[in-house]
């Protein structure tokens, strides 16, 4: 639980309290903490320095049982994300001593507000975001849980702040229990989330959330005819689903469609991917689960938003039902597609999730999110996703909101000139380029052909969906990128 409050640190007796330290300036305003920073710089073993950390146990000045000051550098190097990897990093810290709870002093002088427009709220934000997102461990696959997550994280602020901000934690914890969701299912293993199996996770939620839910299956998939995403799934003994989530509020104007990329295990099919490639490739429902996690925290948060979640669930296996190199298939919207690679599967079950969504709901905007190609992290490497969009204002808003969520984004060209690289001999388009340059551009030019006229976007998460390391507030595995991104573009669209 996390909680913005007003803490009497004479008074209220405290199991510990972590006070970040600048090394160059006091930037809190209790006279307390600075007494308590002056003292422990005092002892020339720390001066505030990044990652460095000093205890004090059971103190005079405040009724803790221990103090643990961590450095967090210069305050000229201060920015929101260095404060989300500060209390991420304060909040693994305690889970490692094996506590139960923190209380975390917010520095809120006035020389530290300066620097982020004198606008607490979105430093509070960010705290309130490393400790939310710091606070997860995925053991469900460990016989010995050796560390447990914490019950409670204070933010110690002053009483006008409490009052102003004290709502904000409620919020920021929806959401980042979002991004959590997304992560766990990133990180199951693909035998334990094959399509049914997800299937039946996303919906058991969905079902205790204001959402309709309608899921096909195959045999609907068959009648309605999602030809390339039965192509893909042709190989596989699990049998594909298309999931609908509806959050539809009274009095919503706009209807914003998100589409996302459900293949719970991609082994390239006949076009199998090498030792290397492949295990990983649970990561490839990353798409699916941000949407799918959206849904559920845009419910929980209330937004006046009609949002559909479109999400196709396809495994992508090779056997002797699978579609071959060659094979040609007649989309959702009539167009007939050559399958020149197997493992370009991705783009096959979002154009038919892609054409149905805009046939059914005819929404305002319209935005996919895949983890599409490897040659996206080519181009901007494993942290930043990839934005492709005919519509600069859209365009502009996904890389602002990835700006001030940290989980970035930047904006990629779609030239129509590349367009001819997807000609197929046989059938309307290629599902692969002609070049081995440019796969992420070409593979968002072949999701634009499916999207007609609607104002879309397609963000390719294949570089930060997933980390082989942990970092300062997420673990190893799913890294639940895009529902943080997702419910700051909704809120302010
Ligand atoms: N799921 C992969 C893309 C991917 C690669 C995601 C690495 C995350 C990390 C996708 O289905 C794929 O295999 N794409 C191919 C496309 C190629 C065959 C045109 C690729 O990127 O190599
Ligand atoms: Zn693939
Ligand atoms: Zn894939």
């Amino acid at each position: 639980m996390l909680q913005i409050k007003s803490v009497d640190l004479k008074k209220t007796a405290i199991k510990t309290l972590v006070i970040p330290v600048c090394q160059d300036e006091d930037i809190h305003d209790g006279k307390k903490i600075s007494s308590l920073i002056l003292k422990v710089k005092k002892l020339n073993e720390f001066d505030g320095k990044k990652d460095e950390e000093a205890i004090f146990y059971e103190p005079e000045e405040v009724n803790a049982k221990r103090i643990i000051f961590m450095g967090i550098g210069k305050k000229e190097n201060l920015n929101l994300e260095t404060l989300r990897e500060f209390t991420g990093k304060a909040v693994k810290k305690c889970i490692s001593k094996k506590l139960s709870e923190v209380v975390i002093s917010v520095p809120l002088k006035k020389n530290i507000l300066n620097l982020f427009g004198n606008n607490p709220e979105a430093f509070l934000k960010a705290m309130l975001e490393g400790g939310a997102l710091g606070n997860h461990i995925f053991d469900k696959y460990k016989k010995k849980k050796k560390r447990k997550i914490l019950k409670k994280i204070v933010f110690s602020v002053s009483p006008d702040l409490e009052k102003k901000y004290g709502k904000l934690a409620k919020k920021i914890e929806t959401i980042c229990s979002g991004t959590i969701l997304a992560r766990e299912w990133v990180s199951t293993p693909p035998n334990d989330k094959r399509p049914e199996m997800l299937t039946k996770i996303i919906t058991d939620l969905a079902k205790k959330e204001k959402l309709n839910i309608h899921v096909m299956d195959e045999k609907e998939l068959k009648q309605k005819k999602f030809n390339a995403l039965l192509a893909v799934s042709a190989g596989s003994d699990s049998k594909p689903r298309m999931i609908i989530l509806e959050y539809a509020p009274k009095g919503a104007k706009k209807t914003v469609a998100l589409v996302g990329k459900g293949i719970t295990f991609d082994s390239g099919g006949i076009n199998l991917k090498p030792t290397g490639s492949l295990e990983d490739m649970k990561m490839d429902m990353s798409g699916a689960a941000a949407v799918a996690a959206t849904l559920l925290t845009v419910a929980k948060l209330n937004l006046k938003k009609k949002v559909i979640g479109i999400i196709p669930v396809v495994e992508n296996m090779p056997s002797g039902s699978a579609a071959r190199p060659g094979d040609i298939v007649k989309s959702f919207n009539g167009k007939t597609v050559e399958i020149g690679n197997t493992d370009a599967e991705g783009r096959l079950i979002l154009i038919d999730a892609i054409a149905y969504g805009i046939k059914k709901y005819k929404p305002d905007v319209m935005i996919d999110m895949a983890t599409l190609t490897g040659a996206c992290v080519v181009a901007l490497g494993e942290k930043i996703a990839g934005v492709f969009s005919s519509d600069t204002k859209l365009s502009e808003s996904i890389v602002e909101s990835g700006a001030s969520t940290y989980e970035r984004c930047w904006s990629m060209p779609l030239p129509d000139d590349y367009k001819k690289l997807l000609k197929s001999s046989f059938a309307d388009i290629h599902n692969i380029s002609s070049s081995r340059w440019g796969g992420a551009i070409t593979a968002a030019l072949f999701l634009s052909e499916f999207t007609g006229d609607t104002t879309w976007a397609h963000i390719d998460i294949a570089g930060p969906a997933y980390a082989e390391k942990e970092s300062a507030y997420c673990g190893p595995g799913g890294t639940g990128f895009g529902v943080r991104l997702f419910c700051d573009l909704l809120e302010k669209m």
